[in-house]
């Protein structure tokens, strides 16, 4: 088992108490980034040989990855954080969706499955609650390297074209920088004939942290971290030892909170430049950030609001507009808070709406009148990031909050309410005996303020 399993209706019975007006103190150690581990297991399917991965942090989401992986008949060997992963044994055969609902880095596995066994049958990941999420980009890129794809009953069945067994490198420029199609791609051209280049590549470090593990697999990869990525094919891939590079989201939500509560924090292990837009807009705001090796301190001041603008890396991460939103309700002024990444990733605001915010939500841009205090109450999170910015808003809040909702942040927040308890919060999980019925999670919204524009 990779983690503490979490059965998805149990956790619907569960929420977590937080006592508001908490202030945080001490140092918290950052996990693994879930995002680069769930590629990182999708790679794994590359080699033959063993993969181990250290630093992988324990969620639902990685689970979830771990069981399709051992679907195909991958050996997977769990030790605390460290995963043993051998793939010499799989056996190529339609992922089932009861494995792949819910979890999109799923399709991740086409890459991989295709450029080494010649074909793949992954079923669609679909679209969640901040957005359609389209696979078109994958869909192209794997096209040009030479991939046959159909897509039947919702199900992408991709094979390598005409009698031949490698893919063709090929030079393919994306429409917009997509993580997960730059990642498809990667993989995928890893062990194409010949160089495939990727221009308009997007550049965030879980990219850059899954091509330092395909090099060291022996992929002739150069340049991850620009716009232009070459990867020139190779014939095999072998085993590697890696470990995952800090999460920088869960990093910059702790770092948020202790803004949003005057409080002053350590963060470490984490790489200081890959939260560069994040330390940026908090010290813009008023705190002071101080940077030592790999760690971070924090030393909030007067919270004044500041404009944020989502935006590929290096720009501001989209999956931290939830949390800075919960944070600019209380500061001094007003912000202008601008998701340009996703489509329906405004979840959060009418809720915190309801806690007392002044919040105006325009599509996609929220105008946000800081206010001296917010209200405790009961609420749903609707998704992982917006989890998170509701328990930061109980945290702030005068009096109690509920926050249910907890399978959205147990997919992505390794030992979320541990290490807040350690800094100082007063923070429980309780078990509710009664299961909750799927109608209490369902969240009224607001539809006129729920934006539906296309994502940019
Ligand atoms: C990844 C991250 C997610 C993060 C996001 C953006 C993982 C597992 N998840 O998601 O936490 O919020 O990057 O930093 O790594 N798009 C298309 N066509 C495609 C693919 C994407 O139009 O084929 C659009 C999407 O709808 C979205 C934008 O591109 O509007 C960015 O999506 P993408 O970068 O692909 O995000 P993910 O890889 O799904």
């Amino acid at each position: 088992m990779i983690c503490v399993s979490k059965n998805k209706s149990l956790l619907k019975s569960q929420n977590l108490k937080i006592f508001g007006q908490g202030k945080l103190n001490g140092i918290v150690e950052i996990s693994g980034a879930k995002n680069s581990a769930l590629v990182l297991l999708a790679a794994s399917l590359l080699t033959n040989e063993k993969i181990i991965l250290h630093n992988v942090p324990r969620l639902t989401d990685i689970e979830k990855m771990g069981n399709i992986l051992k679907n195909l008949g991958v050996n997977l060997i769990d030790k605390n954080n460290k995963l043993e992963i051998d793939s010499k044994n799989i056996s190529i055969k339609e992922l089932p969706y009861e494995l792949v609902n819910g979890l999109r880095a799923s399709f991740f596995c086409i890459g991989p499955l295709l450029s080494k066994y010649g074909e793949a049958k992954v079923p669609l990941p679909g679209g969640c609650n901040i957005g359609s999420r389209p696979i078109d980009e994958h869909i192209n890129g794997l096209k040009a390297l030479g991939a046959e794809i159909i897509i039947e009953e919702r199900i992408v069945k991709a094979k390598i074209k005409g009698k031949k067994n490698k893919l063709n490198g090929t030079h393919i420029k994306l429409k917009c920088p997509s993580v997960g199609a730059t990642e498809t791609l990667i993989m995928a051209a890893s062990l194409a004939d010949g160089r495939t280049t990727i221009e308009n590549a997007a550049r965030e470090p879980e990219i850059q942290d899954l091509c330092q593990m395909l090099n060291k697999m022996g992929a002739k990869i150069y340049d991850s971290g620009k716009e232009k990525i070459i990867i020139d094919g190779v014939n095999k891939l072998g085993g590697c030892t890696h470990k995952v590079i800090p999460d920088r989201i869960e990093a910059g939500t702790f770092l948020i909170a202790a803004a949003a509560t005057s409080s002053s924090i350590t963060i470490s292990p984490v790489i200081p430049n890959h939260l560069e837009a994040v330390t940026n807009k908090l010290h813009e705001s008023g705190s002071r950030i101080s940077i030592k090796g790999n760690s971070i301190t924090i030393n909030p001041r007067e919270l004044k609001a500041v404009n944020i603008n989502t935006a590929p890396f290096p720009g501001f991460p989209t999956d931290l507009q939830a949390p800075f939103t919960a944070l600019m309700t209380i500061a001094s002024g007003e912000s202008k808070i601008t998701e340009t990444i996703f489509e329906n990733r405004m979840n959060h605001v009418h809720l915190l709406k309801k806690m007392g915010a002044n919040i105006k939500l325009n599509k996609n841009i929220a105008y946000i009148k800081g206010v001296k205090t917010i209200k405790g109450m009961d609420l749903v999170a609707s998704d992982l990031r917006s989890s998170a910015a509701l328990i930061i808003a109980g945290i702030i809040a005068k009096g109690n909050s509920k926050i249910y909702g907890l399978e959205h942040l147990d997919r992505g927040y390794e030992n979320f309410e541990s290490k807040l308890k350690i800094l100082g919060i007063k923070i429980a999980r309780e078990f509710n005996n009664k299961s909750c019925k799927e109608s209490k999670y369902k969240i009224d919204q607001e539809p006129e303020e729920i934006p539906k524009c296309t994502a940019a």
